[in-house]
């Protein structure tokens, strides 16, 4: 089969890299794709929110499958387009990927549906949500509406705090149109699990858990980012949870999607968090996690296309997925400044000398034959090992020859 894998970073990669796997597979390609990526599938210089060219090239190239993993072009409605011109393509349609592309959607989902989340209120008026925040006190959480790279959510410790991300959402525009609207929502405790889980629509199958770590430095202080590193599984995540997710959230989420005639195939993000009060929704993504998925694939012992076509098909109910029983961890190597603004174009050295790890690419670029920075987030040192202490060493030991200009990286990741 022919696939192509719309993306370009260190997600992508993974996909790429697990789909190479499959004897299926007899051509990957992957637009736009990066330096890594280049390495394992052709990459065709499209971006990834450029649906016409997309829907055409996948068109007059015959794909056999395309797998839009980013959300972006997930919330424009790039699966619709593809099939619409009879190319099949894995991941939710337009109407189902709101579940990440609006919060303001997915809140009133989980109100209506009785799926625990935080308490929470919907402002499009400034002077509105200011009074909420003075009434409600501090610690209290808000969110812009839209999608905002993962970064449009501020858990503020003090009214002042979240009267000033209110200002800056919604007058000063600090995330554009996604900020027209603000989600105000109690503040949660407890430890954040992921649970990414392949969805048919009917079905929902989850992943081995997983945890990431959002803040840009140790000790989980500073502004949240994309993700700085993954392990998996979560050590908190135990059967008894597992079994009361199932039962509370994962069955009534794609159970209240299909109910609201917006039926969700594709993989669905579940951001838990294991309160005193039970687990409770953070967020839902229509998405693989980056850096969740370089983890959680890197423990799948099946051919990741046929889950996948087990998914468009309607099939996953019979579908084989089988998880190693070792542990893993990515670990993420940054530029210097992200999530604010950092160089790039600088040399990566020490690539070929990573032992007992899979690199995968997020950020980098083929200049001169050379791989160099491209991004923030620039690679995901990947180890999979018998224990979770074992894969964090393994991960870190991998990372070690590795260096480029103002190199970053959290050192605790899988240790709080
Ligand atoms: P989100 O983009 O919604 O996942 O939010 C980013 C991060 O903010 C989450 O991973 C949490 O660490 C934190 N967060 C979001 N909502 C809440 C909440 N209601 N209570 C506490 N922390 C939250
Ligand atoms: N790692 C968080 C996300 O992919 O949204």
């Amino acid at each position: 089969m022919k696939v192509l894998v719309v993306g370009s970073g260190g997600r992508e990669h993974a996909i790429c890299w697990k789909l190479k796997q499959s004897p299926k597979v007899t051509e990957l390609y992957c637009a736009p794709g990066n330096g890594g990526i280049a390495q394992v599938a052709q990459c065709v210089d499209i971006k990834a929110t450029d649906a016409d060219a997309m829907v055409k090239w996948a068109k007059d190239n015959a794909m056999d499958l395309v797998v839009v993993a980013p959300d972006d072009p997930l919330a424009l409605g790039m699966v619709d387009a593809l099939e619409a011109v009879g190319v099949p393509a894995f991941g939710p349609r337009q109407n189902a990927a709101i579940i990440e592309a609006s919060k303001a959607f997915s809140k009133e989902l989980m109100k209506k549906y009785g799926i625990p989340t935080a308490k929470y209120e919907t402002f499009t008026d400034l002077a509105a949500a200011q009074d909420y925040i003075r009434a409600q006190g501090a610690p209290i959480v808000v969110k812009a509406d839209g999608l905002a790279l993962g970064k449009g959510v501020v858990v503020a410790q003090t009214v002042e705090e979240a009267l000033e991300a209110v200002q800056a959402m919604m007058v000063d525009k600090k995330f554009g149109a996604s900020g027209a609207k603000v989600v105000i929502e109690e503040c949660m405790t407890g430890p954040e699990v992921t649970v990414l889980a392949f969805c048919d629509g009917a079905t929902v199958v989850p992943m081995t858990s997983s945890q990431d770590h959002k803040r840009a430095y140790d000790g989980n202080q500073g502004p949240n980012t994309g993700g700085m590193g993954a392990i998996s599984p979560s050590p908190y995540y135990t059967p008894e949870l597992a079994q009361r997710c199932m039962e509370e959230i994962f069955l009534p989420t794609v159970r209240a999607m299909a109910a609201e005639g917006r039926p969700f195939q594709g993989v669905l993000y579940f951001g838990l968090m294991l309160t005193p009060d039970g687990p409770r929704v953070v967020e839902y993504n229509a998405r693989f996690g980056d850096p969740e998925c370089q983890a959680v694939l890197s423990l799948l012992d099946s051919d990741l296309l046929d889950i996948l076509l087990a998914c468009r098909e309607g099939r996953l109910d019979t579908a084989d997925i089988r998880w190693k029983t070792e542990a893993a961890c990515c670990l993420v190597l940054a530029s210097g400044g992200y999530p604010g603004s950092y160089g790039k174009g600088y040399p990566i050295e020490g690539l070929d000398q990573v032992e007992n790890a899979v690199v995968f690419h997020a950020g980098t670029a083929q200049k001169d034959g050379q791989i160099v920075t491209n991004g923030g987030r620039v690679l995901g040192v990947t180890a999979v090992a018998p224990t979770l202490e074992a894969a964090i060493d393994a991960a870190y030991a991998a990372a070690k020859p590795i260096h480029f200009e103002a190199m970053t990286f959290r050192h605790d990741i899988g240790r709080v």
